[in-house]
């Protein structure tokens, strides 16, 4: 029996097939109102907000690259673990936590 029970939680909210998210490849969601971009990696599934915080490009369409995501504008990579700027240490997108689950991809419900 699977103790984490995500439809009854309330706190997982369900944003898409694994299936439908290619392999090192960023899609974009609409998810609680925020535009998130959710990231499917060798290393697993990560989530950050879809826009850079340098200039607003959209980092789904971003190249997957050493555990990152370099923006598509000015190629700053950001860290999909933490959202960490590796080229502006002082600058970061934020993150969510995302499990998979039942083939299903899930965000944690956003902090107000
Ligand atoms: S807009 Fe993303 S690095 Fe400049």
């Amino acid at each position: 029996m699977d103790l984490f029970d995500w439809q009854s939680s309330g706190e997982w909210i369900p944003v898409c097939k694994l299936d439908d998210l290619q392999k090192n490849k960023g899609k974009r969601f609409v998810v609680a109102g925020r535009e998130i971009a959710i990231f499917r990696t060798e290393n697993g599934v990560f989530a950050t907000d879809d826009y850079c915080p340098h200039m607003g490009d959209s980092l789904s369409a971003g190249r997957i690259w050493e555990g990152t995501v370099v923006c598509p504008r000015h190629m700053w990579a950001f860290r999909l673990a933490d959202g960490r700027c590796t080229d502006v240490p002082t600058l970061s997108v934020p993150t969510y936590k995302v499990t998979v689950r039942d083939g299903w991809v899930l965000l944690k419900k956003p902090v107000e």
